[in-house]
């Protein structure tokens, strides 16, 4: 019995449950493209600091979300032409995502785009927070990725290169609390997450193994 060909996969979940990871290896393994919606959220908080446009000023960030050209490749991400695949991992960017993605104006803009974006590449594989309940409810799998939250924190401060794991891990607190308290598409927990959704914990699995239990699905 053959199954349908997957061609659009949905990763959810909070910061550090290693998303993107996952994301990368699934893509190629699929021999499908894979579209990082953080990174887009994260390309608006950007350039609303870059330009001095308050982000509390909800029109004025949804208007500056609606012109920008975002550009996002496997390597990098460009905005209006300029590449910020560093400058949108800051602390400054991280503090200020939170408040720009509780935006509903933002949200339908950018999801519209996510929509448009696997419409374009006939699929693919996406991250992100509300990618399994709205951006793409059909997709063929659904993964919901979580891990504790300490083992959270300690990756995302080795990623970014910082050793204060006490202060990472209340940033990563302080923001998990507002994307999952927010209005419009909160984050839901693993309990929450969509129905048809796998739920993976990653917690002590290399990256390797994660892979191996998510095919294992397929
Ligand atoms: O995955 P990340 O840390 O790069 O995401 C950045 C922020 O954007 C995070 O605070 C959650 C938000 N986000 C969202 O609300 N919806 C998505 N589909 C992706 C990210």
């Amino acid at each position: 019995m053959s199954r349908r060909p997957v061609r659009t996969v949905a990763i959810d979940g909070p910061a550090g449950a290693g998303k993107s990871t996952l994301a990368g290896a699934l893509a190629e393994h699929l021999g499908l493209e894979r579209l990082d919606t953080g990174a887009m959220y994260r390309s608006v908080a950007w350039a609303a600091l870059e330009r001095g446009v308050d982000v509390t000023d909800t029109e004025a960030v949804a208007a500056l979300a609606r012109g920008l050209r975002i550009e996002l490749t496997d390597e990098h991400v460009l905005v209006d032409g300029v590449d910020v695949t560093a400058g949108i991992r800051t602390g400054a960017v991280d503090g200020a995502v939170s408040v720009v993605a509780a935006n509903p104006d933002v949200r339908a803009e950018l999801v519209s785009r996510q929509r448009a974006w696997v419409v374009g590449h006939g699929g693919g594989v996406v991250e992100g927070r509300d990618i399994g309940t709205v951006v793409l409810p059909d997709a063929d799998v659904k993964i919901y990725l979580t891990a504790v939250p300490h083992e959270r924190a300690r990756r995302r401060a080795s990623e970014r290169g910082r050793h204060q794991l006490a202060e990472v891990a209340a940033a990563l607190e302080r923001r998990d609390h507002l994307d999952s308290s927010r209005q419009v598409s909160p984050l839901p927990d693993a309990a929450q997450a969509a129905a048809d959704a796998i739920v993976v914990d990653s917690t002590d699995k290399p990256a390797r193994q994660v892979l191996e239990e998510v095919l294992a699905w397929l």
